[in-house]
């Protein structure tokens, strides 16, 4: 009976654990987790989400606090455009998180980060340059370009010094958009080093509408393969979404996928960022506490437990502070959303709104997203004395996928 580990991630020269822990922001796949990763030999991520708030919290920079001051006398005005980010500043926070997670570096495995295009930070173009460059001066080993994805990126980091040996990712839902990604990469002939498939079970946005549920993974990762073998391109294929066990792992890898990514195992670990009793809200959620909404501004649909704060939440929102989601001329969905609810009577009295504010939420873990297959998180532990769940160690649950055959999952040992 195979094993996950019967198998290896060939990138170049490098032979790896094929698991991949997938980025998740903001901040909760943390640089413990990616370090975790990293040292049984497989690859972690970090996530460039949000890294000013986060620098703020691990570094204590004042990030936030000072773009706040620059930008507060447009706190009343719903016209965000002139609220900008600072884009040496920008750069500074994603360089302290980058260098301090790879100095940390330990064992035989990779660090990338990944990264949100749908961040479009009121001018998606310069801030994502900046973003993508810093990370690269910083040492990251490779970047995996997610949600938003757009065909220039790639050109935004050409002239990088690192461009060709950093490694090069993308998450694609179709072959439709892998298609128009390789035309693009092929004019700066530089294609992705690997490809993530993320099916319609995984969590954060999904790159599906409303119909995700006439979708599943394995089918795009056979079409996905089939392309690939057709157009003759050797590109690793990295499938992502409702992978639990080492035995789902290993049925991706028969066949032909070269690793597997995944996540939602590793929300509950002691080295995911979410606070501890937000872990035990994932461990304790039913089938039906998760739901696929269209609460992000982004647009994407997104999964989420339904009974987490940021849903009906009319928090004021904080674009001087954050403004992650502003598009390139100062708008938000939420901001309209907001705007359009005190223009119709007041805040109060809007029963609730289309959309969250993603950037407060998720600053303070308060949109607790999440994988379709988070209700089977409490099969995967033990049950203390007073009804909570034993948190889990990232090594626990790396090993599991690893070394797990006949769909079993390991519990941890007792805590004592
Ligand atoms: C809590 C959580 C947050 C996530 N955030 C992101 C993100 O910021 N960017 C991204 O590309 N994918 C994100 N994802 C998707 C994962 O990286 C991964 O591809 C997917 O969840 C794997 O499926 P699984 O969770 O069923 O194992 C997130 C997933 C979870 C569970």
């Amino acid at each position: 009976m195979k094993r996950l580990d019967d198998y290896r991630l060939k990138l170049g020269e490098l032979e790896l654990v094929p698991l991949v822990i997938g980025g998740m922001g903001v901040d909760i796949s943390t640089t413990e987790l990616a370090l975790e990763a990293a040292r049984l030999g497989g690859i972690g991520h970090i996530s460039d989400a949000m890294l000013p708030t986060v620098a703020d919290r691990r570094f204590h920079t004042r990030f936030v606090a000072k773009k706040l001051e620059r930008h507060k006398l447009h706190l009343l005005n719903p016209n965000k455009s002139a609220v900008q980010f600072d884009l040496d500043e920008l750069a500074e926070a994603t360089r302290l998180h980058v260098a301090y997670t790879m100095e940390h570096k330990h064992g035989p495995g990779l660090i990338f980060i990944n990264c949100m295009e749908k961040l479009t930070m009121n001018n998606p173009r310069d801030t994502l340059r900046v973003r993508l460059r810093a990370a690269l001066d910083a040492g990251i080993d490779g970047i995996t370009l997610s949600a938003g994805l757009h065909l220039g990126s790639f050109k935004l980091i050409a002239d990088h010094p690192r461009f060709r040996d950093a490694r090069l990712g993308i998450i694609v839902s179709s072959v439709r958009a892998l298609n128009l990604f390789l035309k693009r990469s092929a004019r700066i002939k530089r294609h992705p080093d690997y490809i993530v498939v993320e099916g319609p079970l995984a969590g954060g946005h999904l790159g599906f509408g409303p119909d995700w549920r006439e979708h599943d993974l394995k089918t795009i990762v056979a079409e996905v393969l089939q392309f690939l073998r057709s157009e003759v391109f050797a590109i690793p294929v990295i499938p992502a979404g409702g992978i639990f066990t080492g035995t789902d792992a290993v049925e991706y890898l028969e066949m032909g996928a070269a690793a597997v990514q995944v996540a939602t195992r590793f929300t509950v670990t002691r080295e995911c960022g979410l606070p501890d009793d937000v872990k035990q809200e994932y461990f304790r959620a039913g089938e039906e506490d998760i739901e696929v909404n269209l609460l992000s501004p982004t647009g994407y649909p997104m999964r989420m437990l339904k009974h987490c704060p940021a849903v009906g939440s009319k928090t004021r929102p904080h674009c001087e502070a954050y403004g992650y989601l502003l598009d390139g001329s100062g708008r938000c969905a939420y901001l309209e959303a907001y705007h359009g609810a005190v223009a119709n009577g007041g805040i109060d009295g809007a029963r609730s709104l289309e959309k969250i504010c993603l950037c407060t939420h998720m600053r303070k873990f308060q949109c607790w997203t999440c994988g379709h297959t988070t209700y089977r998180l409490k099969d995967t532990t033990r049950r203390l004395a007073d009804g909570s769940y034993q948190p889990l160690t990232a090594e626990h649950v790396f090993r599991d996928y690893q070394f797990s055959t006949d769909h079993r999952i390991a519990l941890p040992e007792p805590e004592p």
